[in-house]
């Protein structure tokens, strides 16, 4: 597994990171309480920050209303901020560094770099100001106080097993030939749900009973810049050239999120093959329907309205000057110090359960089988 993930992941803080989430011997346990430095309770109509990466997925943009609704229902005055979409870094930075200067007492970070805000977290930190990691850790600074997130870690280890039960309905025996698609390199979630996932597909492939057909396992290969539909379709659409043109059956693709299943959906399609299994996350409407309709095969759960609440809890704690609720204080490690994290539970969803799992969700409405 080690030897695996060094030689073919990229070298950088985010595989590191991966790394340290996968294997329970590098998971140090040192610091849960209290961030250092913060204010000790503060002004029940404070100025809360919340910034948040690009739009490249529905969970953001639902992320963005409830934060809005959420922080005003609960009586403080929010700053809600994307980063935009091309200069995306720079923006989140003077995003935040103007929250910082509006006095803001929390920041809530979606973070679109995972290592580009360093010198943001420590000015908020300096103002007196808590920095929370939202679904997206921020990697080398000792400044985060808090991660709130679903396990990242589990939704890769969810869709590497969910890719394998798919392939299994359809073919009760291997060898089944993948593909593997990861999400894009600057977002520290992108390693990590690709060794949740590789810890469950990598025994298989070492086996020969999962072999990828191009050959591309590193992370490098696999990577989606910017999690944009276009890259994941045009790498599809060469791999279905270099590798599949002469009639090999693609059996499954892993891919991390539903918007780039549906990409490689498309490039498959357009080629005329059938479609393979393949795996999601973030149940985006266009992606349960075509799982009801039996082609993307599964999704993630991961309910942004749970995410959000968990959030606004914390800041809640924090304005009455009381330590926010922790659930894990081990394995989240950003490269400079364990992160104090509250982990959701994400829940793997496909046509079989997804009436159930999306019962009570205004945004999917009623789901027949
Ligand atoms: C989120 C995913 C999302 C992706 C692209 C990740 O950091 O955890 O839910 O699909 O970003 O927006």
């Amino acid at each position: 597994m080690r030897k695996f993930l060094t030689s073919t992941l990229a070298v950088g803080t985010a595989a590191l990171l991966a790394l340290s989430a996968c294997g329970s011997s590098e998971r140090e346990g040192d610091t849960a309480g209290n961030p250092s430095g913060a204010a000790k309770g503060f002004a029940k109509d404070a100025l809360i920050g919340v910034a948040l990466p690009s739009k490249t997925s529905e969970n953001w943009v639902l992320a963005g209303d409830l934060f809005t609704n959420g922080l005003k229902e609960a009586g403080f005055k929010s700053d809600v901020q994307y980063a935009g979409a091309s200069t995306t870094v720079a923006d989140q930075q003077s995003q935040i560094t103007a929250m910082i200067t509006k006095g803001a007492k929390v920041i809530v970070i979606g973070a679109t770099d995972a290592a580009q805000l360093g010198t943001q977290v420590k000015q908020a930190k300096e103002a007196g100001a808590v920095v929370v990691a939202y679904d997206r850790l921020i990697t080398g600074t000792a400044d985060l106080d808090y991660y709130v997130a679903f396990d990242n870690f589990k939704v890769g280890q969810l869709q590497g097993q969910a890719l394998l039960d798919g392939m299994k309905a359809k073919k009760a025996t291997g060898p089944w030939t993948i593909e593997l698609f990861s999400g894009s390199p600057d977002d520290n979630n992108s390693g990590v749900f690709f060794n949740g996932a590789m810890e469950v597909l990598k025994p298989l492939i070492d086996k020969g009973e999962v072999v990828v057909g191009s050959g591309q396992t590193d992370v490098k290969q696999t990577a989606t810049q910017g999690w944009k539909a276009e890259n994941a379709q045009s790498r599809m659409d060469s791999l279905l050239t270099s590798t599949y043109s002469s009639g090999k059956t693609l059996d499954g693709v892993l891919s991390p999120n539903d918007t780039l299943a549906r990409a490689i959906i498309t490039s498959v399609k357009g080629a005329g093959k059938p479609v393979p299994v393949v795996t999601g996350q973030d149940s985006e409407v266009e992606s349960v329907k075509s799982i009801m309709a039996g082609e993307q095969y599964s999704t993630i759960n991961k309910d942004t309205r749970k995410l959000v609440a968990e959030t606004i809890n914390m800041v809640k704690a924090l304005q009455a000057g009381t330590d926010p609720t922790i659930n894990d204080t081990k394995s989240y490690n950003n490269g400079s110090k364990v992160v104090p994290s509250y982990l959701l539970a994400p829940v793997i969803v496909t046509k079989a359960n997804a009436a159930q799992a999306y019962a009570d969700d205004p945004k999917l409405g009623p789901l027949t089988k």
